[in-house]
């Protein structure tokens, strides 16, 4: 009984439009709209593609794996610079606009497109040559946060490099610069302050929509208030958020850059480099805005980053190497909980 009443739960979670559900987060129809469209945005086009193009160019038939891959940006990219693609999202409204922009680029023939869960990858392992994860982590609950880079260790050949990318500076509201920092400070004020207690979630996202001079800011709900989030010591790994993104506003959850860096090391990944990309300076950021028709960066693009970007290897000479065990195995195995217990017992970074 106790079975049924939970999967009509998640059956109900994943008709809603915008929720935070078993699997990851529901982003519903608009929003899975809306992120295709926008592309990762004016600062996701300066500060992503430098990364991730490079590693998807001269692929001479590699096998590459875009776990989450929304309305697959990356994909695309890696099949017409030759790779074998897969590429995974569990959202329905995703994969539909996934194959349709995959169709479009005409890459139907070289992009395996699947429905299904970055923590349960039905691939073999030792497949793929290589991983990307972009901004994906961030919306999995807390105990598929591991068995997402569980899946992507077992999955990946020895040797094999991953990227992962993941929203940062969560504590900065990034703007366009069409306001002051005061005009953004009350306008945020002004839309929060309208919101009832515990708000229900497609409110929450129409209201934060109106936020239309920022592109990336982080709200959690405290004491049954909708509030921005202004200090990462605030809130906890794993614990529900609320971010509102160029045209769109969505539920994900916050893990810090430490939590990321535990999970890979506990994982036996070898950190080849963790770069956090950003304005060095103001003449920087006004020459890249000269190149920009639309929407800016605004000054806190200057000296803080808005994503961390993580380049991972699967380490050959893995202990406790677990490629012959069940992800179900390993997680209540001595081994895991003696390497990983900050997952079983959720705490602050
Ligand atoms: C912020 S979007 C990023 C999409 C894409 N990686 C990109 O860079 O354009 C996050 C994606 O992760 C997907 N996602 C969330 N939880 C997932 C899960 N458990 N398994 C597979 N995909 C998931 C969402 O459906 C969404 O498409």
């Amino acid at each position: 009984m106790f079975k049924v009443i939970l999967s009509l739960m998640g059956f109900v979670n994943l008709v809603g439009s915008n929720f935070h559900t078993q699997y990851g987060t529901e982003y519903g129809q608009k929003a899975a709209e809306a992120y295709a469209e926008s592309n990762h945005g004016p600062d996701g086009a300066l500060f992503l593609d430098p990364y991730f193009k490079p590693m998807l160019e001269n692929l001479h038939h590699s096998k590459v794996l875009d776990a989450g891959c929304g309305a697959a940006p990356w994909s695309i990219y890696a099949a017409k610079n030759g790779g074998r693609v897969y590429a995974i999202d569990v959202q329905d409204s995703m994969v539909q606009a996934a194959k349709k922009a995959i169709s479009a680029a005409k890459m139907v023939h070289k992009i395996a497109l699947k429905k299904g869960d970055v923590g349960n990858l039905p691939y073999k392992s030792k497949f793929f040559d290589r991983e990307i994860s972009i901004c994906v982590a961030c919306n999995l609950p807390i105990e598929s946060f591991y068995k997402h880079f569980f899946e992507f260790k077992r999955t990946l050949k020895d040797d094999g490099i991953a990227v992962v990318a993941a929203p940062s500076s969560l504590d900065i509201a990034f703007s366009d610069g069409s306001k002051t920092t005061d005009e953004i400070s009350s306008h945020i004020d002004s839309v929060l302050r309208q919101l009832p207690n515990n708000p229900d979630p497609n409110l929450i996202s129409e209201r934060l929509l109106k936020l239309t001079e920022v592109l990336s800011a982080t709200f959690y709900i405290k004491n049954g208030r909708l509030v921005l989030l202004k200090n990462e010591n605030e809130i906890s790994n794993g614990q529900e958020i609320w971010r509102k993104l160029p045209k769109l506003a969505v539920p994900n959850r916050y893990y810090s850059q430490d939590y990321y860096l535990k999970c890979f090391k506990n994982l036996d990944f070898k950190v080849l480099n963790v770069d956090m990309p950003h304005f060095n300076t103001e003449e920087e950021r006004l020459e890249y805005n000269r190149t920009l028709s639309e929407s800016k960066l605004g000054p806190e693009y200057l000296a803080h980053a808005p994503f961390s970007i993580y380049r991972i290897q699967k380490n050959k000479e893995s202990v406790g190497d677990e490629k012959n065990q069940s992800i179900f195995a390993y997680l209540f195995s001595k081994n895991f909980r003696e390497k990983f217990g900050f997952i079983v017992s959720r705490q602050n970074n």
